[in-house]
């Protein structure tokens, strides 16, 4: 059976999630429950990234300590967001949790084992921001360019992760899977990275205590970004108490990330593998960023929504949707809260809610909601829609699989019209060519709630209900003539209802 394990960066805790977060979860869980549509043994980790030195400095603002800082953020803010964007996850990770801890200690006792760690002095400027050492070229007026702050200058012990002597691995890894990242521009990124010469870095942090204890120097921490690297792997010896899901998913991983952290998968992470004696990871797939202004809704009232209101406002599935659809994924895209709006209108509402309603509409008041199996040929490729999607979502293209879907859906409103089941209900003399219309409708309508169901995980089930289908959603069902015959279809409600946006806000 195909194994199908996939995972989103650690989100940090400082902050409270917003639509960019929101955006990484949600397209994972769309491949999730695409690659479970298909039969296959998924497995979808998302988690927190808690030991960023930042914490410290908030909670101390706060008059907290570092944990219990963590701990209500992270129970309050951070571990509802997959629930929130219908994101069904198989295990949410905290670099906290004690299993985590012990595993990154094991893992890094491996690689200083198998010899790639030496200890030096570290001179040089670190970004809090950044959880990175910068030199002075990354600087812009002496400060990051990403969070405008000044590094500081730090002159420490530390242990050294020897990755200069990964150049050479790295390369032949990237020569001999041309697939290692995607999209290829970011494959291209991330080689000519290593190929411009890789530098030995620091795996440690001397003189503060908020972290995983180096287990030779307890006096040190582990390096935030080692220690969260590692939670892809760590996650898999103990989400599943008394299973080792190590020989189950790992290496078959898949990790979706943002544009701005790609070098610490793409480069020292399959590296940090490499020491520590595991084969690196199936896929790195890099995304770019999504931005969406916000909005005044109400001058009289001062509302003002934030992109992560718009689920409370349009429901979750509009907002799965609009993610998937705005943007070729990989690329950076800007939207807007008008654009969510035209969109959840135009394409959910009247394209497909009114496709929905009409089919059911006509069914029950032509043929008492009764549903027949009729000769004629299908107005659209359901064999194609199956092959179209899967290959697509194969190849990264979320927005390419929604459009291939949206075709359809786009031919089926055109055929109601060309076919005007109106008029031949009109004359006894065309009621089989009514009944092929109704079924070919209803048949075509159930390959697309199929195919939506990882999109829409909502609203698919409610247009098989509607059509009294069932609601098994294997990926092999979209095919022609899979509608059964049915009785009680009743005229649905609609599944997008009108949203008046300055009224639901207020
Ligand atoms: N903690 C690290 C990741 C460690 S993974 C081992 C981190 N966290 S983060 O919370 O700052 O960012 C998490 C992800 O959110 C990154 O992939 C980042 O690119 C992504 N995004 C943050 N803002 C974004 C948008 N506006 N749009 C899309 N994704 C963006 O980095």
């Amino acid at each position: 059976m195909n194994r199908f394990y996939i995972t989103t960066p650690i989100y940090y805790v400082n902050s409270t999630p917003h639509i960019g977060h929101a955006y990484t979860t949600i397209a994972a869980d769309i491949l999730t429950r695409h690659h479970e549509q298909r039969g296959e043994d998924t497995f979808f980790l998302t988690g927190v990234d808690e030991h960023a030195s930042k914490n410290v400095r908030s909670a101390e603002e706060q008059g907290l300590d570092p944990k219990e800082f963590v701990d209500r953020i992270v129970e309050q803010h951070w571990r509802p967001l997959p629930a929130r964007v219908h994101a069904d996850v198989d295990f949410f990770i905290r670099t906290t949790d004690e299993g985590h801890r012990r595993f990154v200690q094991d893992f890094i006792e491996r690689i200083r084992e198998n010899g790639h760690i030496y200890e030096d002095v570290y001179a040089g400027l670190y970004c809090v921001g950044c959880e990175a050492f910068k030199s002075a070229d990354e600087l812009v007026d002496g400060k990051c360019p990403d969070h405008g702050i000044e590094p500081e200058w730090i002159e420490e012990k530390n242990w050294f992760f020897r990755l200069s002597a990964f150049q050479q691995p790295l390369l032949d890894l990237y020569d001999r899977r041309p697939d290692f990242v995607q999209p290829r521009f970011r494959y291209n990124e991330a080689r000519s990275f290593i190929a411009h010469g890789l530098q030995d870095f620091s795996l440690s942090r001397a003189g503060q205590p908020w972290g995983v204890p180096i287990p030779w120097d307890p006096d040190q921490v582990v390096y935030v970004w080692v220690d969260a690297l590692i939670n892809y792997l760590s996650a898999l010896t103990y989400a599943r108490p008394g299973e080792d899901l190590r020989d189950r998913y790992w290496p078959e991983v898949r990790h979706v990330i943002g544009k701005d952290i790609l070098r610490f998968h793409c480069v020292f992470w399959p590296a940090l593998l490499l020491a520590a004696g595991y084969e690196p990871p199936k896929q790195v797939f890099v995304h770019g960023y999504l931005q969406i202004g916000e909005r005044k809704i109400s001058k009289s009232l001062g509302n003002v929504i934030s992109p992560l209101d718009l689920l409370a406002i349009y429901g979750v599935d509009p907002v799965r949707f609009y993610v998937a659809r705005v943007t070729t994924f990989g690329q950076d895209g800007n939207a807007s809260v008008e654009d969510v709006h035209e969109r959840y209108e135009r394409e959910l509402a009247n394209d497909l809610g009114n496709l929905v309603s009409r089919t059911t509409a006509m069914i029950a008041r032509y043929r008492d909601g009764t549903l027949k199996r009729a000769g004629g040929s299908p107005p659209v490729d359901l064999e194609r829609l199956r092959e179209d999607v899967a290959e697509r979502l194969d190849a990264w293209d979320l927005s390419g699989g929604l459009e291939a879907i949206w075709s359809v859906v786009r031919d089926l409103n055109r055929y109601v019209e060309s076919s005007a089941p109106w008029q031949l209900a009109k004359d006894d003399a065309d009621a089989a060519a009514l009944d092929t219309v109704l079924y070919n409708l209803a048949d075509g309508l159930t390959g697309v709630a199929i195919a939506l169901a990882s999109y829409l995980p909502e609203t698919a089930p409610q247009i098989l209900d509607a059509l009294r289908q069932s609601r098994d959603l294997s990926w092999s069902r979209i095919a022609p003539g899979v509608a059964d015959e049915v009785e009680g279809i009743a005229a649905a409600s609609p599944l997008f209802p009108r949203v008046d946006l300055p009224a639901a806000a207020a």
